[in-house]
């Protein structure tokens, strides 16, 4: 160690990763990722990366000795964890939140590794971490052998698409040196990971504290002739990335005055040249690349990353979320496929519940369409679900609002990844891998009708519609609904009521009142009532409707100026006293588990259109309001 510290660190070690990188041009890199817990040793193990390829401040290094001194865990030695402890103090100050990326050098080759936190509940971290690395280091103590978390990450670490796996069996100078430990580990995770593609898995024996097999070969372990680590992480071959069409999605449209108009957006992969020809993927409008505009000039050339202004040698028409390919390398669309999901959130996920998508630059509602199953992370075993819960790993089918320009995931991480985001809340609650689309979403066409909604309702004299009464059991919204169809009647409207304990005999008897049986029942409901004013009625819907998005999900495949969410307010304490059926009794009886109000929540809405509570007032006076304000 003492020499290090009197030779010095090098001390044109570059500050950014930008300049690291800049330095590396010519130099082969290396990027991969550490999967463990600090109790596997992690970040110790980094920490002596670091050391060992003398890529530390003079700074670092004395501060490391006057904290090993004072905090460390090793006596006078060197407290190799405190150093990456001490960086990640970086991070606090905004330089990256999800994941740590520490760039070091051997003679050999460049590295990036990205740390990624390794509790459980930050897989979310994993898999952004991983999704550019070659080689995954998945740490192993010796003590404890294979865990659920090991399963978890290689199991990870293969949907990302790494191929190489070194299996670090840490801490072997607690067990002795034991080759039968080692082998036996080695073994375990051979047998788990058969199914799991990868390239190769090269299981090291190492103690990161003591420095067995980190650089330099351990006289410990002569039963071992593999590498070390540093040897296998200098040696390994690069794959090269798969060449990716080029992809561009359109931020903006770039207008500063009437001669100048151009696209501008960061290219998301391959490449461009002046003098190409580009296609829009969704018009298919062509043109060719007259000018690349950067901050810089105007290169003949721009790649993934690069922020550009497209000038074309003609005008076409484009806008924010489009995304231009090159015509002879066109890109393909999808509003139906198949992923691999990642729940992220301790909220559960639900089939038949809509989240916005974002997948490069595109954002479109999404409806998580059927969970095909879970994989159990112990076992691969596929299971049956009917819920997402945090970190669980499925497969399911989802359909956007929009067709979306994607890729499989194999083929472009940028184009075949997305995240799922909650629509109130704003929380990413899952990450998601496109495995293909779905056929149907190529075969299934809309058929274009002669007799169309505006027909229908210029020979009923008004406007379908759909008023959608939501509130507790017994509020009173079946009663108003009613009277309000009966007034309408009178006028001559064309009316149809929805009502929840009909509709639950017919079309939705399968389903009970658990959360994901609740948000089925309001997604058929809110499709029934589309149709229905499709051809041109006006709807009435009386449904608990309990959840706020699904509510929203309504409002908009309805479309916002054809619906009208009236809330049924009447308090819990007046509708538990009328207890029409009896239900709420029951309930406190504990006979039944979630009833809405009781046991089971009910979400008032917002802004509704309207709000009535029957408890005041009367129902002549409420349906006049109605009719006055939302008709
Ligand atoms: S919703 O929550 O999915 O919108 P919906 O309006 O279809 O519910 O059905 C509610 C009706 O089912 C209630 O009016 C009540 O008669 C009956 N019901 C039976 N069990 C429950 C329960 N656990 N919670 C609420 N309503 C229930």
């Amino acid at each position: 160690m003492s020499t290090h510290l009197k030779t010095g660190v090098s001390n044109d070690t570059p500050a950014t990763l930008e300049a690291f990188l800049a330095q590396q041009q010519q130099q082969d890199l290396l990027r991969f990722i550490t999967c463990g817990s600090v109790d596997d040793g992690k970040s110790t193990l980094i920490g002596r990366l670091l050391w060992e390829s003398k890529q530390l401040f003079d700074d670092q290094v004395a501060a490391l000795q006057a904290d090993s001194l004072r905090h460390g865990t090793q006596g006078a030695e060197i407290d190799f964890a405190l150093l990456v402890d001490g960086l990640a103090a970086e991070r606090e100050q905004g330089i990256t939140i999800d994941v740590a990326y520490r760039f070091f050098a051997s003679q050999h080759r460049k590295f990036i590794v990205a740390d990624t936190p390794g509790h459980e509940q930050y897989t979310r971290n994993m898999v952004t971490g991983a999704s550019t690395a070659h080689v995954a280091v998945i740490l192993v103590d010796a003590r404890a052998g294979m865990l659920v978390q090991t399963r978890r990450h290689a199991f990870l670490t293969s949907l990302v698409g790494i191929r190489h796996i070194v299996l670090a069996i840490n801490k072997m100078d607690l067990m002795d040196y034991s080759a039968e430990v080692y082998k036996h580990i080695e073994q375990d995770f051979k047998d788990f990971a058969k199914t799991l593609g990868f390239e190769s898995i090269t299981a090291i024996p190492l103690s990161a504290l003591k420095g067995d097999n980190i650089v330099d070969r351990s006289g410990k372990t002569p039963w071992y002739n593999g590498p070390t680590l540093m040897g296998y992480l200098d040696t390994v071959p690069i794959t090269p990335l798969i060449k990716s069409a080029f992809a561009f999605p359109v931020q903006w449209v770039n207008r500063p005055n009437s001669s100048f108009r151009g696209f501008s957006g960061t290219v998301a992969q391959g490449s461009v040249r002046v003098g190409e020809t580009i296609r829009v993927t969704a018009s298919g409008q062509t043109a060719s690349v007259a000018e690349i505009v950067t901050m810089d000039g105007s290169p003949e050339q721009a790649q993934a990353g690069d922020a550009i202004t497209l000038r074309l040698d003609r005008e076409i028409d484009a806008s924010r979320g489009d995304v231009i390919s090159l015509a002879q390398e066109p890109l393909q669309t999808t509003d139906q496929f198949e992923a691999t999901l990642v729940w992220l959130h301790q909220d559960a996920g639900l089939s038949g519940r809509s989240y916005d998508l974002k997948l490069a630059t595109q954002w479109a509602s999404a409806n998580l369409t059927t969970i095909k199953h879970r994989i159990d992370v112990n076992t691969l075993a596929h299971e049956a679900a009917r819920t997402l819960e945090l970190n669980d790993i499925s497969i399911c089918t989802l359909a956007t609002s929009k067709p979306l320009v994607f890729d499989h995931y194999e083929n472009s991480a940028s184009l075949g990844s997305f995240i799922l985001v909650d629509r109130f809340t704003n929380a990413t609650v899952a990450a998601g891998m496109i495995r293909h689309s779905l056929r149907r979403a190529q075969n299934v066409h809309s058929q274009a009708l002669t007799i169309t909604r505006e027909h229908r309702e210029r020979q009923n004299g008004h406007r379908g519609k759909v008023v959608w009464f939501t509130g507790l059991s017994g509020s009173g919204k079946s009663t108003l609904a009613n009277a309000l169809e009966v007034a309408l009647y009178q006028q001559g409207k064309k009316t149809y009521i929805l009502d929840g304990d009909n509709i639950r005999h017919g079309l939705n008897k399968d389903l009970g009142f658990t959360e994901a049986d609740r948000v089925e029942n309001i997604r058929r409901v809110a499709e029934v009532a589309k149709l229905m004013m499709d051809s041109g009625l006006i709807v009435l819907t009386a449904f608990i409707s309990p959840y706020q998005r699904e509510r929203e999900m309504a409002r908009e495949l309805i479309g916002t100026e054809n619906f009208i969410e009236v809330y049924v307010s009447t308090p819990l304490e007046i509708c538990e006293q009328r207890d029409v059926k009896g239900l709420y009794r029951k309930a406190r009886q504990g006979e039944i588990p979630n009833m809405t109000g009781v046991n089971s929540p009910y979400e008032p809405p917002a802004s509704a259109n309207a709000t009535i509570n029957t408890a005041t007032g009367n129902q002549e006076a409420h349906i006049q309001h109605l009719i006055k304000h939302t008709l």
